[in-house]
This record gives C-alpha cells, sequence and structure tokens, in this order.
C-alpha cells in the first residue's frame, strides 16, 4: 500500500487529467478503434516495422504488406522473425524480409543499420514503424549501462534512424511512425540513469520511456521538415506487453483489451493515410489529440533537454 501511496505521488501532475486519460484509453476502445482502410495501395514501396514479428507489429507488418509493400522486421528473437516473415510472406504473396536486432545494444544497432541497408539493396524505406518496447518486470540496464525501457524505446530507436538517415535509407518524403502509450501523461522525465525498485518502478520506467518517444518524436520532426512524423497511441493490447505474471493488466478482464490485430490499426492509419499533417499525435479512441499547454509531451524546454542527450549517448555524431 505505502508502494502505491508513493506511486501515486510521483505520478500526479498539475494540470493534466491523468485517471481521466486513462479511462479515455480504456472506455469504448473496442467500437472507437479505426479500421484502416485498404488503400492507398502501397505497390512498389519499401517499409521497416521494428517488433514485426510479434504483438503489435507483427499486425503492422501484416496490414502493410497487405497492402503491397515490401516490409522488413527487425526483432532479437530469430525463430520468431522466421516464423513471421514466412506466414506473411506465405499470406500476402510480397516479399517480406528480416533482420535481426537488439535495440538494448547500441553495437547490434550498427550491425543491424548495415544488414538493413544490405538486404534492402539501398532502396530507401518510405515508411518506417519505430514500434518495438519493452515494460520492465524489474531494474535492469542496456550494454552501454542506461536504463532499459529508456535504452530499447527511445535511445536504440533514435540511433537505428539515425544510422538509417546517415546511410541514405529513409526516403526525402518518408513516413516516421513513433508508438508511444497514453500512460505516458504519468511522466514528466525521461533520463538514462532512473533507478527503481518494487512493483510501480518498471511501470514508470516505461512510462518515462513512451514521454521520451513523444519528445524525440517532436524534436526528430523539428530537424526533418519534410519527413512526416506520426506519434500513435495503439490502445490498450493483449499482447507480450502486457501479459505474464506480473503483467500490470493481466488481471484486468481481457474483454477491456484490443487484439494485437485491433491494435495494429490505428499505427496502420498513421503509416498509410494521407493527409494526416506533421507531428501529429494519434490516439485510437480519441483520434488526433490537441494536448494541453501542460501536458508533458509539449514540454520544449525538456525535449530539447532530451534530445541533447539522446545524442550525446548514441554514439554517432
Ligand atoms: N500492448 C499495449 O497495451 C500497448 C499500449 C500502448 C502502447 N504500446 C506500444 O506498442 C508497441 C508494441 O508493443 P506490443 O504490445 O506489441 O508488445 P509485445 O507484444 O511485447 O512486442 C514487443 C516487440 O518488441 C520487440 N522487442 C523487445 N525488446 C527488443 C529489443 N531489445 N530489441 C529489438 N526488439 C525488441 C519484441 O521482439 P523480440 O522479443 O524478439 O526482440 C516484440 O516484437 C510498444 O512500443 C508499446 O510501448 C502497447
Amino acid at each position: 500500500m505505502a508502494e502505491l501511496d508513493e506511486f501515486l505521488k510521483r505520478v500526479s501532475h498539475p494540470g493534466v487529467a491523468v485517471s481521466e486519460r486513462l479511462f479515455t484509453a480504456m472506455r469504448g476502445q473496442a467500437s472507437k478503434t479505426p479500421i484502416c482502410p485498404e488503400t492507398p495501395y502501397l505497390d512498389g514501396r519499401r517499409t521497416l516495422v521494428t517488433g514485426g514479428n510479434a504483438g503489435i507489429g507483427y499486425w503492422i507488418a501484416q496490414g502493410l504488406s497487405m497492402r503491397g509493400a515490401s516490409v522488413m522486421i527487425s526483432a532479437r528473437r530469430e525463430a520468431q522473425l522466421r516464423n513471421a516473415t514466412e506466414s506473411i510472406g506465405k499470406e500476402t504473396r510480397n516479399l517480406v524480409e528480416y533482420t535481426p536486432l537488439d535495440l538494448a545494444d547500441l553495437r547490434s544497432v550498427s550491425e543491424a543499420a548495415v544488414k538493413i541497408t544490405r538486404a534492402a539493396k539501398e532502396d530507401p524505406f518510405d515508411i518506417v514503424v519505430l514500434n518495438a518496447g519493452i515494460w520492465p518486470k524489474k531494474y535492469a540496464r542496456s550494454a552501454q549501462g542506461h536504463e532499459i525501457a529508456f535504452a530499447v524505446n527511445v535511445l536504440g530507436h533514435h540511433a537505428l534512424l539515425k544510422r538509417l538517415l546517415a546511410r541514405g535509407m529513409i526516403a526525402t518524403d518518408a513516413r516516421i511512425v513513433v508508438l508511444t502509450g497514453d500512460i505516458y501523461v504519468m511522466a514528466r522525465e525521461c533520463t538514462p540513469d532512473f533507478k527503481y525498485s518494487g512493483a510501480y518502478g518498471g511501470m514508470l520506467a516505461y512510462c518515462r520511456s513512451k514521454l521520451g518517444n513523444l519528445w524525440f518524436a517532436a524534436e526528430f520532426a523539428k530537424r526533418h521538415p519534410l519527413l512526416e512524423v506520426v506519434v500513435v497511441h495503439p490502445g490498450v493490447v493483449a499482447s507480450g506487453l502486457v501479459s505474464g505474471e506480473h503483467g500490470i493488466l493481466s488481471t484486468l478482464n481481457r474483454g477491456f483489451l484490443l487484439s494485437p490485430k485491433m491494435g495494429a490499426q490505428t499505427p496502420l492509419v498513421a503509416a498509410t493515410q494521407p493527409g494526416l499533417g506533421r507531428a501529429i499525435y494519434l490516439h485510437n479512441t480519441a483520434g488526433h489529440m490537441k494536448l494541453s499547454a501542460e501536458d508533458p509531451a509539449v514540454n520544449a524546454t525538456a525535449s530539447a533537454k532530451f534530445w541533447s542527450t539522446l545524442e550525446s549517448l548514441d554514439g554517432l555524431t
């Protein structure tokens, strides 16, 4: 109880109705989540989905492939990458490939960027979906010693995108989709040295990293005005992220949660639909979300500082 009290103290945020936001995320998900239109078709378009071997990412990759795109998926578990590649390719008859990648290790990110470039025959990506993510069950650090949710959910993606840009692997008018979770409203900081213990520590680390995703996207969009950057909350989804014996949502009625296939619909809207605008935040039940000035996601000073931190840590200057 004392732990919960401490947690609630840490996540209350003046000016942002946290409980209302969480309620909006859960209420009527099944009926409010959009089904992504089948068009426009994506024949000839090249796409990359991190975490495309499982959960929401699998169905994002499947949806892009169904629409005619060639798809590259990246994650750690090679057997699951192979299975996903085979099963999507068999279903859609379009090119699906994979490259192993561990976002928790910047050496792996650098190697993967080289392999992805080679496998894609230096043909740049039109759509990149930064989907892979973790919700740590206990405190852990990345290969470079950073808190693990920060490292995987934010720093690894920042480093991957930067390396692909440096290799000319991002088309000049590409769409970059960044998955966050609306639960970020509980956080106000995101740092590589965050330390925690106890039942709610991993949850807080996750919330912080999802705020980091929004700060990263805002700063990245500023620096790449020709790219379309869309941040997405996919819904509260029955995926690997929330399962497992300690999964915070594993005790909730499964009826509240979306299937991973439904969880992929809003990211697919973000990846494929024209006219969304730049640097927007798309929410599965609330649509194009306008954030209040008090929302931590629009704290320009914090996001600029956060960008400097990412730049100083990613090993490529
Ligand atoms: N599920 C929800 O309710 C929910 C809500 C809001 C936002 N989201 C966001 O949606 C995204 C997808 O989550 P999900 O629910 O589909 O989770 P999931 O089922 O657990 O899938 C996570 C994916 O990320 C990959 N991954 C994990 N660690 C990695 C690493 N170190 N390097 C590379 N890839 C890694 C996993 O593959 P490997 O294990 O093989 O590496 C897997 O493909 C995440 O960004 C999450 O924050 C989910």
